[in-house]
């Protein structure tokens, strides 16, 4: 796959449906019932179902570039490390001490090995234990019984998920099913860390894929000069992978129509900025990925029902014709972050999902992540009942 030449492919599939003035946002399914974002016990199967044993994409290559540099994770409330080690290989493990469970890093940086602040026990990037303080004053002590406790990663195309079920199997070319090939070929790689910001708010994490739909839009928008705004709600909306739980939709804005009556042949990487496509990863992501950046919005319940934080992380590509600066790729994570702080004051001020919310234009990828969460823990979406 060419990521122009498949750029030009979607533009066009654009267009087509925009002569025909018939935008495919097609039917959209029924939403969730409204307990499906308060009821406790559907939140505790999420939490463990969703989030405790299927992929998480905690981040990208770039995070961990060097050996011996790391990161921290604490979204889920588990604590969890992620390393390169001396052999370039990413690890995770959870960020507690095997000897009397202090935490072990903060925030992140590099290091050489991992050295407990409490009594100094030493540990690789890998986990296993190599070293015991003044071992003598800790009596016999088997080493491989005090390894850290590791998780599974995987890395690949630029991606790095875990899981938090340490049995777990991470298969992520089975994960992104028909999306693997689109990876393949952006290779997310070469990829410089911009800026990230996280915000705490109330309402479901469900509702906030909702809100996480307006600010693409609010994004579309914001992307281009102002001779443009988005043309529709949504250009295009295909779905992906097992169970056709990932999503892709495409937005498109004005700049799309002067490209209407010209030979794709002649179009640039810069006038494709017309489209923009924001792919919906099963159960909690959403990644933009245009020729300039990558920018990505991952979703995690908090500690209850009614409480949720969206993690937002940008980065800039270096590996295309059309690399933005540092100083454009900062004021445009700047502009971002306060379009969404306006955009979620009224959850971050308490007001939870409204009435109206129900009938807006909400596309049917967001409605089927929905329904698919539903699934994913054996609920019948169209006949859905309390779980006990
Ligand atoms: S708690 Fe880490 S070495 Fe004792």
């Amino acid at each position: 796959m060419n990521e122009l030449e498949e750029l030009k492919t979607i533009t066009q599939q654009t267009l087509q449906l925009r002569s025909r003035d018939n935008f495919a946002v097609g039917a959209v399914p029924t939403r969730p019932p409204r307990w499906a974002y308060a009821d406790k016990n559907l939140f505790d199967l999420e939490k463990s179902e969703l989030f405790g044993r299927r992929p998480l994409l905690v981040g990208f290559s770039c995070d961990i570039p060097k050996p011996g540099d790391f990161f921290t994770f604490d979204d889920l409330q588990v604590p969890v490390l992620i390393t390169r080690d001396k052999q370039g290989n990413a690890n995770a493990m959870l960020n507690i001490c095997s000897h009397r469970a202090a935490r072990l890093k903060e925030g992140n940086g590099n290091a050489r090995s991992i050295s407990c602040p409490y009594h100094a026990w030493n540990f690789g990037l890998d986990g296993k234990l190599k070293k015991i303080f003044k071992e003598d004053s800790f009596g016999e002590v088997d080493k491989c019984d005090y390894d850290l406790q590791t998780l599974p990663c995987a890395e690949k195309y630029g991606l790095l998920f875990i899981s938090l079920d340490a049995d777990a199997e991470l298969d992520i070319d089975q994960h992104l099913g028909d999306l693997a090939p689109w990876f393949e070929m952006w290779d997310l790689m070469q990829m410089d860390f911009i800026d990230q910001y996280q915000w705490q708010a109330k309402g479901n994490w469900k509702h906030a894929l909702d809100t996480l739909f307006k600010d693409y839009r609010g994004m579309a928008s914001a992307n281009t000069t102002n001779t443009d705004r988005v043309l529709e709600t949504v250009a295009d909306d295909e779905r992906f992978g097992p169970d056709q739980q990932h999503h892709r939709l495409t937005f498109a804005n004005n700049a799309l129509l002067e490209l209407r009556d010209s030979d794709p042949g002649t179009w640039i990487a810069k006038q494709l900025h017309s489209v923009q496509r924001v792919h919906f990863l099963f159960p909690n992501i959403s990644l933009l990925i245009s020729q300039t950046a990558v920018e990505l919005f991952v979703l995690y319940p908090g500690e209850e029902p009614g409480r949720h934080s969206t993690r937002y992380r940008a980065y800039r590509r270096t590996d295309t014709k059309t690399i933005a600066s540092s100083e454009q790729a900062q004021t445009h994570f700047e502009t971002m972050r306060d379009l969404i702080e306006e955009n979620n004051q009224p959850l971050a001020d308490g007001h939870e999902h409204s009435a109206r919310d129900d009938t807006d234009q909400t596309p049917s990828a967001v409605m089927n992540m929905q329904r698919s969460c539903l699934v994913a823990v054996g609920i019948d979406p169209d006949s859905p009942a309390r779980p006990n």
